[in-house]
């Protein structure tokens, strides 16, 4: 079985849901707490032994490359005034051996499209997906590595799933699935942002898949759907016709850190799980109620 050791992360949109904020800067680059979006994301990656990041990067995203680079002068800066943790944390915000690759995708044309562009760079292995504002938080292990141990078993595609109030369908991509031998929920079907009385269940896909490269050939061929975007879930709908794919429903809890809401609510609980943070960030919205 091929190990994982490749993990795109789409990060071309154009965050419209935050503006002002993601006027010049990427919505991936915002922070819960104290690190950005997509560092969640590469964190989870590396941590399921993912060693290279593909970004599919788009205009005004210069600050994730910058991110990920090394940052001489600051580094300098901190080994001299001592502040050793503080060095730590950045020479850590891309942990060895990982290394990082941009692609550029030069129009927004839709996730599916986006997930094309990393081709070149991924060849023919199975890969991973992260979409960064999906923000989950794990007590056991990542989602990634969680479905890369399925992936071990099964061989196959894997998509994280998760159910969604009935009248939330049409914000993400339904599966309809069936249960196989060992228990397992095997896809039979995909349909991205179906109307509440059109889905097929209520068992939603978050921001998380592990790809065969088989997809490449699915989604050079898939046209626009949804949106009149090239939808990665049309691409999959494809692949069903010649593979197995199955859904994990993850251990874990999902942030959409793609709303106002879902940000706030992210906000807040990790920084009552911050171990800096954390008590005195109790205190304050106990006090704060009364
Ligand atoms: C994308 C996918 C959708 C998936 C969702 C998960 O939608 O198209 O199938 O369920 O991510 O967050 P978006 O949220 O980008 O509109």
């Amino acid at each position: 079985m091929a190990t994982i050791r490749k993990a795109v992360f789409p990060v071309a949109g154009l965050g419209t849901r935050f503006l002002p904020a993601t006027k010049a800067s990427p919505k991936e680059m915002m922070p819960v707490v104290d690190k950005p979006l997509i560092q969640y994301a590469a964190d989870e990656a590396v941590a399921a032994g993912i060693d290279q990041l593909v970004f599919i990067t788009g205009r005004s995203k210069r600050s994730i490359e910058d991110h990920f680079d090394k940052a001489y002068e600051l580094e300098a800066e901190l080994k001299e005034a001592g502040k050793d943790k503080l060095l730590e944390i950045v020479r850590n915000v891309l942990p060895a051996p990982a290394s990082c690759i941009y692609v550029r995708q030069a129009e927004a044309l839709g996730l599916g499209h986006a997930v094309l562009c990393a081709k070149p760079v991924i060849g023919n292995e199975p890969f991973v997906v992260l979409l960064a504002d999906d923000l989950i938080r794990s007590s056991t292990k990542g989602v990634v590595e969680q479905m890369t141990e399925v992936h071990a078993r099964y061989g196959c595609s894997v998509l994280s799933v998760q159910e969604v109030p009935r009248e939330e369908t049409h914000k993400y991509g339904i599966v309809e699935v069936e249960k196989g031998r060992n228990g397992e929920l095997r896809v039979i079907s995909i349909v991205e942002k179906p109307a509440p009385a059109d889905a097929p269940s209520n068992l939603a896909v978050v921001g998380r898949y592990l790809l065969t490269p088989r997809i490449f050939d699915k989604l050079e061929q898939t046209r626009e759907g949804a949106g009149g975007e090239i939808q990665l879930t049309d691409g999959i709908y494809d692949l069903l016709q010649d593979e197995h794919v199955i859904a994990h429903p993850f251990e874990g809890k999902r942030y959409d850190c793609g709303s106002k809401l879902g940000y706030l609510e992210a906000t807040v609980e990790f920084g009552l799980a911050h171990p800096e943070l954390g008590e005195r960030f109790s205190a304050y919205l106990r006090a704060f109620r009364e």
